[in-house]
Order: structure tokens, then C-alpha cells, then sequence
């Protein structure tokens, strides 16, 4: 039986420092991947996933974020007026529905976990997803939508194998039994030391997560850098519930560091029906001046 999820938790409190100064008045989260903001990525895959109630966790200075999900009344009538139905249908084809956002602010920058625990009371007792919008995927199905059809209960991790010198920037698993994408996971462990990852296997930013962990985020144990960390409290859950790692099909950009931003706007230019034939010329050209 395939569980529905009906709730995506959308963590956008962070500031976005690697990206300074484009992001001192405009969150990282609005910087477009060719014509879309980042977020909307997350968003689009999460509605692929049958997702009904999406929950952004925000901070100061996120307010482009909310009026990013409202209508804009001017702009549609402006639209409407000028006959650009394209323009117009393009807008609603992802517009929330009413009562469908909800926004929650973190007042501190307590950490992932501290973030996650702030959309408590909007969530409530049922499994969830969590996208870190920074993590952008191009896939068919959407990343989510392969995870909600294989999801076997309790936490459930996308992983991706990655070079071994870079666990340093992950979740890492210790994985146990293997059955198709589905991977036991038997250990967590933050950020190893390649030396001392347990394996290569690295948690990438979506998550669906069993209710109960709200219990474990609410001790408010510090983790790694004196921050809430969420890995901590999954790491905890381990044996109490089901917890898998999901090896997606997939292809996904780390849009929060400079590069993995560029290559996802390559890689998503020259995908586009549109744009993709002149830009791909585009890139030849310049590959042979490199
Ligand atoms: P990052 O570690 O990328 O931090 O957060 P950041 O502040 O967003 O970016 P940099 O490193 O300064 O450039 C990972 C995810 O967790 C969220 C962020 O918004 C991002 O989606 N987050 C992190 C919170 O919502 N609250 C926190 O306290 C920490």
C-alpha cells in the first residue's frame, strides 16, 4: 500500500552567507535556476509527490518567499489584459490553492533540527517530508514522488554515493540490508573524516519523517557546531522504527555553493525545450575557448 504524505516542511530560515552579496536583501531561495527561483523547484517536485500542505519554516528577511506563493492580482489583470495567456497559464499552473501554504518563523538560527521543530504544531502526528530547497533534483519521477511510492514507514533518507573525500560534507550511512533503492540504515554519522565514513552512501536534503520525531528534536540536544541538528535525532530513532536510505534515480545540484548553483542552471538550460538547442550551442562555443 502506498502511504500518502500529505505535509512538505520547506526549512528556508538559514542566510544564505556563501552567496553574499546577492543575498543580502533577497533570499538565497528566490535566486532563479534559469527563469525559476530555486525554491519553486522543491515545491513543483513536492506537488508531484501528491503533497497538499506545504510549510515554510522563514526567518527575517524572507518576505519575497511569501509574496513569491500569494497571488498577485496587478499582474494577472495586466496579463489578462494584454492577452499574454501563456505568461498567465504558466503562473496558475503551480499557484497553492487557498490555505494551502503556511509560513512559521524560526526566531533563532538554532540549527536544521531547530528549524524542523518549529512547524511542530502544523504538522502534527503524521509522516512528513522535509526538502531542503538548496538541494535541487532533475529527475522523472520527481525525487519525492519515487520516495512516497517506496516508502515503507517510519524515516526514510535519500541517499547518494559520493566520493569518498567528500563525506566531510554529509550524513553519512552505515548501511545493513539492501532491498532494491531501499537501504537499511543501521548508523548515522555527521560530516566523517573519509577515513572514518562507514560508507559512501550520503544523505542529500529529502527527508519523510515518522511524527515521533518531533519528541526527540523537543530535548534540544546541541549537536555538531553547537546547532539542533536533525541527523542527531534520526540517528536516535534508529531501531525504534523502520529507517531507510533511498538511492533516487536522479540527478542532484547543490544550489547552496556557488558551483553546484551553476551546474544546475547548465544542466537545466540545456534540458529546456525552449532554450536548450541554442544554449547547448552556446556552451560548445565556449568550451572551445576554454
Ligand atoms: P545551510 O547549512 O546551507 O546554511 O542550511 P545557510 O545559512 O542556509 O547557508 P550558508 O551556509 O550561510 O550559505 C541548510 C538548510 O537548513 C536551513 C537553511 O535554510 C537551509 O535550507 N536552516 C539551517 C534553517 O532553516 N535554520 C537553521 O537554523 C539552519
Amino acid at each position: 500500500m502506498t502511504r500518502t504524505v500529505r505535509k512538505a516542511v520547506f526549512p528556508v530560515a538559514g542566510l544564505g552567507t556563501r552567496f553574499l552579496p546577492a543575498t543580502k536583501a533577497i533570499p538565497k531561495e528566490m535566486l532563479p535556476v534559469v527563469d525559476k527561483p530555486v525554491i519553486q523547484y522543491g515545491f513543483e517536485e513536492a506537488i508531484a509527490a501528491g503533497v497538499e500542505h506545504f510549510i515554510f519554516v522563514t526567518s527575517r528577511g524572507k518576505t519575497a518567499l511569501e509574496d513569491h506563493f500569494d497571488r498577485h492580482f496587478e499582474l494577472e489583470e495586466t496579463l489578462a489584459r494584454r492577452g499574454k495567456t501563456a505568461e498567465l497559464e504558466a503562473l496558475h499552473k503551480w499557484q497553492p490553492r487557498l490555505g494551502q501554504v503556511s509560513f512559521v518563523r524560526q526566531p533563532e538560527p538554532l540549527g536544521l533540527g531547530h528549524a524542523v521543530l518549529c512547524a511542530k504544531d502544523l504538522v502534527g502526528d503524521e509522516p512528513f517530508a522535509v526538502l531542503l530547497p538548496d538541494d535541487v533534483v532533475q529527475a522523472a519521477p520527481s525525487c519525492l514522488a519515487q520516495m512516497v511510492a517506496a516508502y515503507p514507514g517510519g524515516n526514510m533518507l535519500a541517499v547518494m554515493d559520493v566520493p569518498r573525500e567528500q563525506t566531510r560534507r554529509y550524513g553519512v550511512l552505515a548501511p545493513g540490508r539492501r532491498d532494491g533503492a531501499l537501504v537499511e540504515i543501521t548508523g548515522l554519522v555527521e560530516k566523517p573524516d573519509p577515513a572514518e565514513a562507514p560508507s559512501t552512501l550520503s544523505v542529500i536534503g529529502r527527508y519523510i519523517l515518522d511524527g515521533a520525531i518531533f519528541g526527540y528534536l523537543e530535548r534540544q540536544e546541541r549537536g555538531a557546531g553547537g546547532e539542533i541538528q536533525l541527523t542527531d535525532a534520526i540517528a536516535r530513532m534508529i531501531g525504534t522504527m523502520p529507517s531507510n536510505g533511498f538511492q533516487f534515480a536522479g540527478r542532484r545540484f547543490d544550489c547552496g555553493d556557488r558551483l553546484g548553483f551553476l551546474e544546475a542552471n547548465i544542466a537545466f538550460a540545456a534540458a529546456d525545450p525552449a532554450l536548450g538547442p541554442a544554449f547547448r550551442a552556446l556552451l560548445k562555443r565556449y568550451a572551445r575557448e576554454f
